[in-house]
Order: structure tokens, then sequence, then C-alpha cells
């Protein structure tokens, strides 16, 4: 055991001990959160116009009412209305998304008091973690690895099996899971919130009236879930021709882009990733939003089935090591060797990942190949949005 380790089992032991403490001699305020920390809120923020280098105005709340037609992505259809996207997108304001920050990072929002939203979801790594799978609020461990999150909004297949079509739709699903948060019901998630004397006034502020339901912290979460908007990485510069790629990046960028190793044909688009149900459509991809890339001969977690797994977002992929579903991968340079050389045959093999043979598809880099591929993927890191004080931890002082 090194210093470091010894010192967390020290932690762990001292606060173990103070929390018995409260229990014995408070126990109503250890379970209502009362003894946690209140958030510090300076400063006003604009969460529905996000910042774009294009400087075009973009808003949050256009942007979830486009979500609440399901028919086509990003296009109003007729018909198939999602009735809680249209919901969160009359409800949003700049209060909702400021209380949906506080839920985000408050650890009352979990059973024992000890994980918020935040915990698994770091600002500065990209809302990810660090750890293959992450630990929930009862010291168990996930089934698979944190995502990193940004831009969710745009999203109609969140999560590894793409089991949640909106941020809405996720919105209380890990509030409510037994390994991550833990609560146990509606009740004791409302009762939890209005023990405090903050919440309140945030409400009122969000949605005109001081009561905690279900309902308003679901949408609280939702907004500043769908504010989540990363467009400031290099590579966005270098569209809005502000920045210029360096030699090495433009040449990870044009492989990226080939037919050679077909990256842009999953990881397409905006957030170079793709949706389910692609239609193709309105110039939207046409590869569904989940596949196999044979990292497996057999998968113990079959993800959406047969192996297939979210094309995910690449945003920000340099600071959310781990990689894949699993974790399986600690680095980029990893990454990139699975596609070089490491596709394992399966029956359920994606065409994009198979030579004209049929065999799995063996892209074989050199070292510079490889070295210019991850300067490119860095150039998706986006340091406003992991930087920016709108989405940071307001517990934190
Ligand atoms: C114990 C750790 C943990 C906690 C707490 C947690 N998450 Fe997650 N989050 C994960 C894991 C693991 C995944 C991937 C789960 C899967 O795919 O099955 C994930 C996935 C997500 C995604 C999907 C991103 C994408 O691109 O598909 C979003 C959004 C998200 N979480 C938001 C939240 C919010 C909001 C909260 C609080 C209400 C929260 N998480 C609490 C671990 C956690
Ligand atoms: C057939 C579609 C497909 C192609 C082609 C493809 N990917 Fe992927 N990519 C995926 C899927 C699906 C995952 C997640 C797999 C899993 O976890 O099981 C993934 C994961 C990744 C990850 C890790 C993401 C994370 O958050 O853990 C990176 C980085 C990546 N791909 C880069 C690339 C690069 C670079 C190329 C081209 C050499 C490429 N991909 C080609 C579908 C594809």
């Amino acid at each position: 055991m090194n210093i470091k380790q010894l010192t967390g089992v020290i932690l762990v032991g001292v606060t173990g001990l103070v929390t018995l403490g409260m229990v014995a001699c408070d126990g109503d305020n250890a379970i209502s959160g009362n003894l946690l920390k209140k958030p510090t809120l300076s400063g006003t923020y604009d969460y529905e116009h996000p910042s774009t280098p294009s400087g075009n105005s973009l808003s949050i709340k256009d942007l979830l009412l486009s979500r609440a037609f399901k028919s086509t992505i990003g296009f109003p259809g007729s018909g198939n209305i999602d009735p809680d996207m249209q919901e969160a997108s009359s409800t949003f304001s700049n209060a909702s998304a400021t209380l949906g920050r506080v839920l985000f990072y408050d650890k009352r929002m979990s059973l024992n008091n000890t994980v918020s939203c935040g915990s698994c979801h770091h600002q500065a790594v990209g809302f990810s973690d660090r750890m293959p799978v992450s630990v929930g609020f009862g010291g168990k461990t996930t089934k698979r690895n944190s995502m990193s999150i940004n831009n969710p909004v745009q999203f109609n297949n969140l999560f590894w099996d793409s089991r949640a079509q909106s941020t809405m739709d996720l919105s209380l699903r890990p509030v409510f899971d037994h390994i991550e948060m833990g609560m146990e019901s509606d009740e004791m998630l409302e009762k939890k919130l209005a023990a405090t004397d903050f919440y309140g006034p945030l409400f009122e502020k969000a949605f005109g009236s001081p009561e905690v339901t279900r309902r308003k912290v679901s949408l609280a979460i939702t907004h500043f879930l769908s504010s989540m908007v990363s467009m400031n990485a290099k590579k966005d510069l270098v569209d809005a021709g502000k920045a210029k790629f360096s030699m090495m990046e433009q040449m990870g960028h044009d492989l990226f882009f080939s037919e050679r190793t077909g990256c842009f044909k999953c990881h397409s688009g905006n957030n170079f990733s793709a949706p389910d149900d692609p239609g193709g459509s309105y110039g939207a991809p046409t590869v569904a939003g989940t596949a196999n890339i044979g990292l497996d001969k057999s998968y113990a977690d079959n993800g959406k089935g047969n192996g297939k797994f979210r094309i995910p977002s690449l945003r920000n992929i340099e600071l959310s090591a781990p990689y894949m579903h699993d974790g399986r991968f600690n680095t980029l340079d990893a990454v990139v060797d699975h596609y070089s050389h490491g596709v394992q045959a399966h029956p359920h093999l994606d065409a994009n990942m198979k030579d004209k043979n049929g065999q799995p598809k063996k892209m074989n880099f050199t070292q510079e190949e490889k070295d210019a591929m991850v300067a490119f993927l860095r150039t998706l890191s986006d340091p406003v949005f992991t930087k920016d004080p709108k989405y940071s931890d307001p517990f934190a002082n």
C-alpha cells in the first residue's frame, strides 16, 4: 500500500466515524441531508444561449422543441410528438437550469447522501470519471463505464445501449437506479429536498411555486443537461475559419474521413456519433446508432443486443479515458490499435468493420498514422466547456 492509498483508507475511516456520529445524535438530519453543505450560487448564467465559435445564436428552448418531434431527427414532422420534451421546452428558463445544476451536484439526491450525478460525471474530464466502471451509493459498481456528457439534447439514443430516448427520458433514471443513487420513492425524494431551506426559493424562481415535485425535479435536470453544449473545440474553430490544424492534426483528420478507415461513417455529424432510426433524410447519417465493432468474439454484456453498443460521441474524447463500454482501453493509442489490427470476427460484426472478403478489417496503421489520428482526436477537446463556471459544482466551496 502506498501513501496515497493509506491516506485514502484513513480518510474513509474518519468519514465513516463522523457519519456514524451524525446518525447517533442527529438521526433526522442525517436522513434528510440537512447537515450537508448548501450551494453557493454567485453570478447568473445564460443557459439558454450557449456560445458558438461562428457567433450564431443557438437556443436550447428551440432545440428541446425540435426534439419533441420524434419522426425525423431535428426536424419537426407531423404526428409522433413527445409531450415530455414539449413541456421541457415550454418550461425552460435560466432559473430552472440553475436549479438543475444544484440538483446535479447535490448528494441529497442519493439514498444515503453520498453520491450525486457529479460524482460519476466530472466537468474537468468531459463529465465522465476516470474509472473503468463507477461506484454507486452503496459501494457497488455500475455495470458499464461512465459516459462523458456533451450535447445530450441532440441524442435520441442515450446510454451505452441506447435505452433513453431523450434527456427528459433519462433525467431521473440514475436517481432511482439501485446501484447509482438508490432513491426509493418519489415521496422520499420530494420530502428530503423540501426539508432544506434553499430548495423552496429555487423551485419558486424556476417554476413559480416552492413545492418540490418529482416532475419539477425531472424538468430541472433535463434543463441543465440539455444546456450542456460543447461547441468550442479546436475542430469547431477550424470549421469556423478561426484556427488552423497542425500538419499531424490535418493528416489525422484526412485519415478519419477516408474510405480506408471509414471512422466518419459511424462517428458522424456534429457529435461524431450516430442517432438511432436515422432515416437518411435531411442529410442525417445513414448508419444506425449502435454497432458491433468486434471487441470480443462473444460478449458477456450484449449491449443493445448482438454486442451492439452506442456509437459514442467523440467530443472531449481525450479527457474521458478509459474507453469503450467496459473501460477496457486506457489510452487513445490502445483504441486506435484495436481498429488497426484488433478487430475480432463476430457474427454481428458491423459491415463497416469488414474488408471486401467479409473478414475483420485491418487498417494496419503506421506509427505516424496512429500519432496523427490521436492528434486529430485531441482537437475535439473543448476547454471552454470543461471550465465554464455555469456547469461547475456549486457545493464545491
Ligand atoms: C454511480 C455513477 C453514476 C451516477 C451517480 C450517475 N451516472 Fe450518469 N452514467 C453513469 C454510467 C455508468 C453511464 C452509462 C450507463 C449505461 O450505459 O448503462 C452513465 C450515463 C449517463 C448519460 C448518458 C450520456 C450519453 O451520451 O448517452 C447521461 C446523460 C448521464 N449519465 C447523466 C446523469 C445524471 C443526470 C445523473 C444524476 C441524476 C447521473 N448521470 C448519475 C454513471 C453514473
Ligand atoms: C462500425 C461503426 C464504427 C466505426 C467504423 C468506428 N467506430 Fe469507433 N466506436 C464505435 C462503437 C460502437 C464504439 C463503442 C463500442 C463499445 O464500447 O462496445 C466506438 C468507440 C470508439 C472510441 C471510444 C469512445 C469512448 O467513449 O469510449 C473511440 C476513440 C473511437 N471509437 C474512435 C474511432 C476511430 C478513430 C475510428 C476509425 C479508425 C472508428 N472509431 C471507427 C463504432 C465505430
